[in-house]
């Protein structure tokens, strides 16, 4: 059973938290964690779910709008996406044919039938240092007073949490050496893999990629159709048309505004690390990733 936990930082920034066999929880995840993790341990998997998992500010609304379009056929916006982290299992169960479901949990704590090859996942990983900032710029947006009550932080006190793993969902290096482990172990080809500065340089190969993946309409004028409707500025049009307050943002957000698409660049981190933190972050990020499959581009 999770416990409510207070970390702080140097600066005596802090957030709460719970905690749950060593990993951090957000107030909003499902029961008392433990009854939903075993509940999402032994789901009903169907063949043609999709799964995608992300590390948070990852580009998880940027991949499920890409699969979603790509698995109806149609470039309607699709929203933000339904988590399994949030969404109880009975509501997941009902959901109809073909289901898109997201989640910042790592693949080992995903449903058995999907590690065994059941359903299909797509990840997109993304720099650690926008990464930072996204997280930074989009807590900062959330103005509900729960959020007030709970978190309060500095950029160098979030940095602290973030380099620490005192943070939901852990450090974004265990997040990516968890990745790194299913590469080499897992045995099914049931994975796609996306780096999200990669698809900010050829979004159609991606969209190509994903459309042959998921086994989906490979049509050329409807995948350059995808592929428009999927550049950050439109998204960014379409999400504003779309939002109701009335969304799940509604227990974070009372600023009526979607907090998540802000730039949508790579290289934004350069406006909030300083030289000495950009320096120790490289250090430990060489440290980290030496034996990671996985590269990616920092501008
Ligand atoms: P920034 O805060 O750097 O702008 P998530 O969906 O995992 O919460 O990730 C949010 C981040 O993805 C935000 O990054 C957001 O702007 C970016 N994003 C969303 N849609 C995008 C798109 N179509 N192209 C590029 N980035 C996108």
């Amino acid at each position: 059973m999770a416990e409510p936990v207070t970390v702080r930082s140097k600066d005596g920034s802090f957030m709460k938290m719970f905690i749950y066999n060593g990993k951090y929880y957000v107030a909003h995840f499902v029961g008392n964690v433990k009854d939903h993790l075993a509940a999402i341990e032994t789901m009903e998997v169907r063949e043609d779910d999709t799964f995608v998992l992300t590390y948070p500010k990852s580009g998880t609304h940027w991949a499920y709008n890409l699969a979603g379009m790509l698995r109806t056929g149609k470039t309607t916006y699709q929203g933000s996406p339904i988590f399994l982290d949030y969404t109880d299992i009975e509501t997941i169960n009902s959901l109809p044919s073909p289901r898109l479901l997201a989640s910042h949990l790592t693949f080992d704590f995903m449903p058995k039938q999907l590690r065994e090859g059941k359903g299909k996942v797509l990840t997109v990983l993304r720099n650690p240092k926008d990464v930072m900032s996204s997280l930074y710029t989009f807590v900062k947006k959330l103005d509900h007073p729960d959020f007030y009550e709970r978190y309060q932080f500095s950029w160098d006190g979030l940095l602290e949490f973030f380099m620490d793993g005192k943070i939901v969902y852990g450090t974004w290096f265990d997040y990516v050496q968890n990745w790194d482990k299913v590469r080499r172990e897992h045995k099914e080809n049931n994975i796609l893999y996306f780096i999200y500065e990669d698809m900010k340089q050829d979004l159609l190969s991606h969209v190509n990629k994903l459309a042959a993946f998921l086994g989906t309409s490979c049509e050329q004028d409807f995948l350059h159709k995808v592929t428009e409707k999927c550049t950050f500025k439109n998204m960014a049009i379409d999400a504003t048309k779309a939002y109701t307050p009335s969304e799940q943002w509604k227990t974070i957000s009372t600023n009526q505004q979607l907090p998540i698409y802000r730039k949508g660049e790579v290289g934004d981190w350069k406006n909030y690390f300083t030289v000495a933190q950009n320096e120790h972050f490289d250090e430990v990020y060489e440290e980290k990733m030496k034996n990671s499959m996985f590269s990616f581009r920092f501008v």
